[in-house]
């Protein structure tokens, strides 16, 4: 069984559109796991941090990592911007799988979450926002292996980890006879 490969950064990465693009070119499954939080409690995340506030929704989420379990065939699973920043929720997730930072810097993220319902970004400024980036860089990065940069587009960082796979696959192939 190849390794899973698990998304992980800020709010607006990309680690959505990107995990569907890889998902798509892998032939794999794709696991969204804010979807899948919000699926199992059966109401929106803005409404989940409404009624049981963020402490609450950090209980889901761990029991939504835990309860992911092993898949016989690679998966492809989108973290929210939070998950991998909570120690108990590394473990899990590290299972059989490469973790990737996309790790494309405040700027971009903020441009593409400033309008969002991310009960997040309605709550804090963009100072704050900013501040919090700084914070959870060094989460993210001690939980993954490979670290990418902002490449200029979602399409450009699915491709870049197809590279890094196929590669991956080239060295661990068996020696032709
Ligand atoms: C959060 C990010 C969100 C979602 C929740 C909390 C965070 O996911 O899990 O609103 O703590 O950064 P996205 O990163 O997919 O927006």
């Amino acid at each position: 069984m190849s390794a899973n490969l698990v998304l992980c950064g800020f709010m607006g990465s990309g680690k959505s559109t990107v995990g569907r693009l890889l998902a798509r070119e892998l032939g794999c499954a794709y696991l969204d796991l804010d979807d899948y939080i919000q699926e199992r409690a059966g109401m929106s995340i803005p409404q989940i941090f409404e009624r049981f506030g963020e402490a609450g929704f950090r209980d889901l989420e761990y029991q939504a990592v835990c309860s992911l379990g092993d898949s016989p065939q690679r998966r492809v699973i989108s973290t929210g911007g939070g998950t991998l920043t909570f120690p108990r929720n590394v473990p899990p997730l590290q299972k059989n799988a490469i973790i990737v930072y996309l790790d494309v810097g405040f700027d971009t993220c903020w441009e593409r979450i400033r309008n969002s319902s991310r009960p997040l970004v309605r709550s804090n400024t963009r100072e704050a926002l900013s501040a919090l980036y700084q914070t959870r860089d060094s989460a993210y990065r001690s939980a993954s292996q490979w670290v990418l940069p902002n490449l200029g587009s979602s399409q450009q960082l699915a491709r870049e980890i197809l590279l890094r796979l196929a590669a991956q696959a080239e060295n661990h192939a068996e020696p032709q006879e």
